[in-house]
């Protein structure tokens, strides 16, 4: 039996359902893989849990449990005050460590820097290390050690597709996708009639946005998406390159979350009016991710109804990959792009998948 030693940073939603399918995967793990995952450290905000042989399951599930219940680490029974994770990584690793990003902040940049340099493996569902600059893009991807799938489009394995069509030699002319839930639902009831302020505040309501939804509306998320695909086809783009279309006016961008949901009915009427010219033509309203010649842009387009795009219902993501051997027929991946459970077992095949190579 191999032993693998992880440090999670980060036990929000998605770290703490790892938590979860690493415990219920043990024996799979073992009878398959021949493999352990022995979480060595935990870190959140606050501080860390740290234990070289590795925490005890029902030790995990406590801390599991107690993150749920809002507990910071540095106040369960294990848990010591520390800010860094950096320090933690340079504690905790051993040979044959791995780091996972669970986190949506770019402070732990250092810590994977230091994972990589030390010859661990790392795993992110955080976006924000990949869409720095491109030189820190490079220096994380370079080194062969690092996985990344859930960054766009959740578990559904889209990375491993434009991975697979780039080791073929396929040569990928324009990626098109919607790679927001929020934005998908919120198109699917526009298409329904629904006028956006009411489907905005149908989708707030229901917990589909972030707290404050101009982190969805705003585009921001789904550009980091677009931007980790283009660099992975190799072009050297930053964020700033990446046109972005909110769906909001600037002049909305301030202001409470109440005040932002009130206001919305102003922009009815032109939304209505858009998705009326789209419908006149056969076509519907979609967030769109697009990615050809060397350029990225992420907003409002009017797609064929009988497109992939256009079929599209609800909160699932869409990648269509147009290649020169997937043509005039787009390679198309679809699934959910979004929950804890879904992106917890991506991660986990990414941990999994690192750790087979040894
Ligand atoms: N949720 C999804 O469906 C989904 C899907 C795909 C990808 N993702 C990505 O997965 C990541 C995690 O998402 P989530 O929903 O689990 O977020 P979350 O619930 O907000 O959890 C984030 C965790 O990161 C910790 N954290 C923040 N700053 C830190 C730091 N400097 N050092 C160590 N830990 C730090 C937080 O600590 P505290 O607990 O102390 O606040 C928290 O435990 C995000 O990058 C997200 O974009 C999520």
């Amino acid at each position: 039996m191999r032993h693998i030693p992880l440090i999670v940073l980060g036990v929000g939603g998605v770290g703490r359902a790892l938590l979860r399918h690493i415990i219920a995967n043990r024996d799979f793990h073992a009878a398959r893989f021949g493999l352990r995952l022995q979480i060595v450290a935990l870190v959140d905000s606050t501080g860390a849990v740290v234990e070289p042989q590795g925490l005890q399951d029902e030790t995990l599930q406590e801390i599991e449990q107690a993150k749920a219940q809002g507990t910071p680490l540095v106040e369960t029974p294990y848990g010591y005050h520390a800010s860094d994770a950096r320090a933690i990584v340079d504690v905790a690793g051993t040979d044959g460590a791995i780091v996972v990003d669970c986190t949506a902040s770019d402070a732990v940049i250092p810590a994977l820097e230091l994972a990589l340099e030390r010859g661990y493996g790392a795993v992110l569902a955080n976006k924000k290390p990949l869409t720095g600059s491109m030189a820190l893009f490079r220096r994380l991807t370079g080194s062969g050690r690092l996985r990344y799938e859930t960054t766009v489009g959740a578990g559904t394995p889209m990375i491993a597709t434009l991975e697979s069509l780039i080791r073929s030699g396929d040569a990928v002319r324009r990626i098109r996708g919607i790679f927001s839930g929020t934005l998908g639902y919120l198109m699917s009831e526009l298409q329904s009639d629904r006028p956006f302020s009411v489907a905005v505040r149908q989708a707030y309501q229901m917990g589909y946005t972030e707290p404050d939804p101009r982190d969805d509306l705003g585009g921001m998320d789904v550009a980091r998406k677009a931007l980790i695909l283009a660099r992975m086809l190799g072009w050297g783009l930053e964020l700033d390159d990446v046109a972005v279309e909110p769906l909001f006016p600037p002049d909305m961008a301030e202001g409470s979350v109440d005040a932002f949901l009130a206001g919305l009915t102003v922009l009815d009427k032109a939304f209505a009016q858009r998705v009326e010219e789209a419908h006149g033509q056969g076509c519907t309203l979609r967030y769109v991710a697009e990615i050809a010649d060397g350029r990225c842009s992420v907003g409002l387009q009017s797609v064929p109804m009988d497109s992939p795009l256009g079929r599209l219902r609800g909160s699932d993501n869409l990648a269509e990959f147009h290649t020169r051997w997937y043509s005039p027929s787009p390679l198309v991946i679809q699934g959910r792009g979004a929950g804890v459970e879904a992106t917890a077992a991506g991660v986990l095949s990414d941990i999994v998948a690192l750790a087979q190579r040894g």
